[in-house]
């Protein structure tokens, strides 16, 4: 282990719980790793960030939190290369998210060195969690939550920011098959679309049932005043690929900023493949599906990487979409998850040494 590092409280757990997790068989956000950090907010400060073993912990059942959901999170991966060295991607971006994130729900900014030195102690700590090999990872979710006591409708005055960690594979291990929205929206303009806002989530979670129930894993969202355009699915952004063209909505108040979505924009790029940042309307997928130049869908998400869509359902009607050769999602894919674990040239400068 790395000396620890400054500014931070470390106490380590006796006893690893490695042994109880079943790799072979990694369900998403099942098993967490040995620690954890908390970092609490109080009298106008981020105190010093405590690392400590993961376990339950103690809140005010009165905090803002449970009555007002004044909470943001990120969702990011460290990746082992084959000689055992961690790596995270793009962290800064996340770390940039969840500030944003933070300001639109009136949390404190968090400090800079303090979710970087906790990062690096989290992944030295817990270096073992981080499994090599395609498609592992550790998934690494920080996440701000308003502790103040009292049920009073205002932003809280005290908060915990913390980070934990769980080794993850795929998130959907077969494609998904998708319903278009065109009744429930997941956010409006002016809102808190564009944010981690743990609200987007749950709020999406009935309209993604009653999906489920007709065979759906997720649903695509449509814009909230015309439901004419396609936006983003619950935990992905998403992409369409036209003959040979690659289509993605623009990000605006009402969609996440996905950090998949740019470094997709950005490989395709590389890749010569034409890419088009425009509002795509529903009306353009059906008639491409319908006269075969619809070629693939795809979602991008740091949980998802890249979920290949085999089909949707738009207006009662079911569009197949059955994987066509030298797809673009597969082939992004891979060139993604080999910069990620260090098997490729990183040209774009995405990865950082732990
Ligand atoms: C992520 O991809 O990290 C997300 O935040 C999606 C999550 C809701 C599983």
């Amino acid at each position: 282990m790395n000396t620890p590092k400054k500014s931070l409280d470390i106490t380590t757990a006796k006893s690893s719980r490695l042994d109880q997790v079943d790799f072979d068989n990694l369900v998403f956000g099942k098993y967490y790793a040995d620690h954890m950090m908390i970092c609490d907010y109080k009298d106008g400060a981020w105190q010093t960030p405590q690392i400590m073993p993961y376990g339950p912990m103690e809140i005010e059942p009165s905090s803002k939190v449970f009555h007002y959901g004044q909470a943001v999170f990120e969702g990011m991966k460290a990746f082992k290369d084959d000689q055992d060295k961690v790596w995270l991607f793009r962290p800064e971006e996340n770390f940039e998210r969840i500030n944003i994130s933070s300001k639109r729900m009136a949390i404190p900014e968090f400090p800079k060195d303090y979710f970087f030195n906790s990062l690096e102690t989290l992944l030295d700590l817990d270096q073992e969690w981080v499994k090599k090999g395609e498609g592992n990872s550790l998934y690494i979710r920080p996440f701000a939550i308003g502790t103040e006591y009292g049920v009073s409708a205002s932003p809280s005055n005290e908060y915990k920011f913390i980070i934990i960690c769980c080794p993850a594979k795929a998130y959907y291990s077969t494609p998904v098959k998708v319903l278009i929205s065109d009744h429930y929206s997941r956010s409006a303009d002016g809102g808190v679309g564009f944010a981690k806002a743990a609200g987007n989530y749950g709020a999406s979670f009935y309209p993604t049932n009653l999906a489920k129930e007709k065979g759906y894993q997720q649903v695509i969202w449509t814009d909230a005043s015309t439901h004419e355009y396609l936006e983003e699915a619950g935990t992905m952004n998403v992409f369409f690929r036209i003959g040979d063209k690659l289509i993605t909505a623009p990000t605006s108040d009402r969609i996440l900023d996905g950090i998949t979505r740019k470094s997709i924009i950005d490989l395709a790029k590389h890749e010569g493949i034409d890419v088009e940042v425009r509002k795509i309307k529903v009306s353009e997928i059906v008639e491409a599906a319908k006269n075969g130049t619809l070629k693939e869908i795809f979602g991008t998400g740091t949980a998802a990487t890249i979920a290949q869509i085999s089909g949707f359902e738009q207006d009662g009607t079911f569009y197949d979409l059955p994987e066509v050769e030298n797809a673009y999602n597969v082939k992004l894919k891979k060139k993604l998850q080999d910069i990620q674990a260090n098997k490729a040239e990183d040209p774009f400068n995405w990865r950082y040494a732990v």
